[in-house]
This record gives structure tokens, C-alpha cells and sequence, in this order.
């Protein structure tokens, strides 16, 4: 049977589908410690976000156990590592390519520009799983497969959600060949259910997480119609976790209590994207099960600042 491990609170977890076909889990196993830190584009904060300088220094820090990545396809079929839909915030592309959807530029079109001033180009996902190591989980998050018609952070009618597979089947279909050519354990999440349905689809035993926006009915509803693995929650959506509002997204959350749902029907809970210690401090109390962050110093062991390491 096929095997995946996967991380969870800070304890290395080999995990396998059981004869009906469910995963254990960190929250199934009770073993919640401190939240596994989870390196978001390969630590954004201090490295180049998405590119294999990154995701090495990243992954060479025992902090991470995990690296987050975004996917999305070239005109020409290539599957490269990168956030935005145009090249404009991250790269020094002249203003004439700039402004192109980047699924619309062949890879050698896009390969030459520089990703945030420094020397790294946009990396191909073949080219980041390389500097992977095998022990490091990978969560590669579907971002775009080459459309502006999506349908984002919604649950879809039947036949909506056709249309919808139908435009992610073929670019999740190739990112799968991609990454189950290595050994990492793998995690595909996604704030689109076309994403999820395909990757259920094809590859049903990689393990998915469904990303949350603004709505908590939404993300819990994607969750309960795939069975995910793990929710991917907005920091401030944890309200248990009584951090100030003013989180990654708006809105007024203190309904549902995500951690406890999630772990009652058995899926681990990561939150995104932490970028303070008072934020991994908090969120870790609440019980989530991973820190998506974009510093290395605030994943587990949280650097929680000592009268003594504090500087005046
Ligand atoms: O997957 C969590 C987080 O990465 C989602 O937001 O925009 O950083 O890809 P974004
Ligand atoms: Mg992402």
C-alpha cells in the first residue's frame, strides 16, 4: 500500500492509509505538541520567495519540516514555482512582459528575469523538489492552471464544479507526475475546490489541505466534501487562539472553533501566514498543528523573546 508520512506537531509522523482507507493523523493520534513549521515560499521573509536559493536555505534549517510552494504552468507545459500571476512585484521584467499573465510566456520567455533583485530566476518545480530533501515535506499549493476564469475560495454547484475540474485536471495532472517522481511526502492544498476535486481525482492517496479565505462555512464545507487531510486557515481565523483581528484576511470569526472541528474529524489544522512570535505563541496554545511562516524564528521551538535575549 502506499505510504506517505506526514508531519505534523513537531514529531515526525509515518502515517498510511488504513484498510478503509482513512489517513492517521496528527489530531487522530493525540500527539499535539508545538506546531511543525512549515517554510512559506521557502521562508518569504528572509529569502527570495519561491526560488531554489530559498527553498535550500530553508530546508537546511531544522526550524522547517516542511516547505510551501505555489504552482502554476508556462505556455509551453512546464510547471514553475512562483505566487502572482504576472511577473511585475517579483521580477525585473520589462514592462511589455511585465504585464502578461504568466501562463501566457513559454518557459524560456520567463527563465532569464531575476526574482527580487538577486540572481535567482523563476524556478521549474522539477528544479526545487531537486533541493528537497526527501525528509522534508513538501506542500505544493495549486495556484493557477493557466486561466483567469476561476472560481476562488467557493464551494460550486455540480455543474459548476465540473467546468471547474475540467480547467484544473490537466495542470494538477502534471504537477502529480512531477512530484510523486520523488520521495517526499507530500501535501497539495488549494483555495480552489476544481483543485481539490482533481487531485482527489487522480491521485486520491496524496494527501490535500483546503486553504481558507474569508469564509469559515466555505473552507469547513471543502474540507467535509474531499475529507482533507488538513485545513489551511488564515491566523486570525484561529480565534482561539485571541490574537488582534487585523490578520491576513477581514471579517468577524468567533463562531466555530477550527482547531477542535478539524481535530474531531481527524484533520490537522495550519495556519497561514504567521509572521511574528506572538502570533506562533498563541496559535501554538490554540493546538494548531502547523505554522505556516514566513521566518525561520518563529516556527517551533518559537523564539519567545527572554528578558535576557531582549535587547533595549
Ligand atoms: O497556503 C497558505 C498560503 O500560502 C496561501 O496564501 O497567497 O501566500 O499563497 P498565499
Ligand atoms: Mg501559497
Amino acid at each position: 500500500m502506499e505510504k506517505f508520512k506526514y508531519t505534523s506537531p513537531n514529531v515526525l509522523l509515518v502515517t498510511s492509509r488504513n484498510p478503509q482507507g482513512t489517513l492517521t493523523t496528527a489530531a487522530e493520534q493525540g500527539t499535539a505538541v508545538e506546531p511543525t513549521g512549515i517554510a512559506h515560499r521557502g521562508f518569504a521573509g528572509v529569502y527570495p520567495e519561491n526560488t531554489v536559493a530559498a527553498i535550500e536555505a530553508a530546508v537546511t534549517d531544522s526550524r522547517a519540516t516542511s516547505v510551501e510552494i505555489d504552482v502554476m504552468p508556462t505556455a509551453d507545459g512546464e510547471v514553475v514555482v512562483f505566487h502572482d500571476d504576472t511577473l511585475s512585484r517579483l521580477t525585473d521584467a520589462p514592462p511589455s512582459v511585465a504585464g502578461t499573465n504568466l501562463w501566457e510566456l513559454a518557459y524560456d520567455r520567463i527563465a532569464g528575469y531575476d526574482v527580487l533583485g538577486t540572481s535567482q530566476s523563476i524556478p521549474r518545480l522539477g528544479d526545487v523538489l531537486a533541493a528537497i530533501p526527501p525528509e522534508v515535506t513538501v506542500n505544493i499549493e495549486l495556484k493557477n492552471p493557466g486561466s483567469t476564469e476561476l472560481r476562488f475560495a467557493e464551494t460550486l454547484d455540480e455543474s459548476t464544479l465540473t467546468v471547474a475540474t475540467d480547467r484544473w485536471r490537466a495542470f494538477v495532472g502534471r504537477v502529480i507526475d512531477i512530484a510523486t517522481d520523488r520521495d517526499h511526502d507530500l501535501l497539495f492544498s488549494s483555495f480552489y475546490e476544481g483543485a481539490l476535486a482533481a487531485t482527489r481525482e487522480l491521485a486520491p492517496s496524496v494527501p490535500i489541505a483546503s486553504v481558507f479565505y474569508d469564509s469559515v462555512d466555505t473552507g469547513l464545507e471543502l474540507g467535509r466534501r474531499y475529507d482533507v487531510e488538513a485545513i489551511h486557515p488564515p491566523w486570525n481565523m484561529v480565534t482561539d487562539a485571541s490574537l488582534p483581528a487585523d490578520g491576513p484576511v477581514s471579517g468577524s470569526f468567533d463562531d466555530v472553533d477550527l482547531v477542535e472541528t478539524a481535530h474531531q474529524a481527524g484533520r490537522d489544522v495550519n495556519a497561514w501566514t504567521v509572521t511574528t512570535w506572538q502570533q506562533a505563541a498563541a496559535l501554538a496554545e490554540a493546538g494548531v498543528d502547523g505554522i505556516i511562516a514566513d521566518y525561520p524564528g518563529v516556527c517551533a521551538p518559537y523564539e519567545r523573546p527572554t528578558p535576557d535575549s531582549v535587547t533595549r
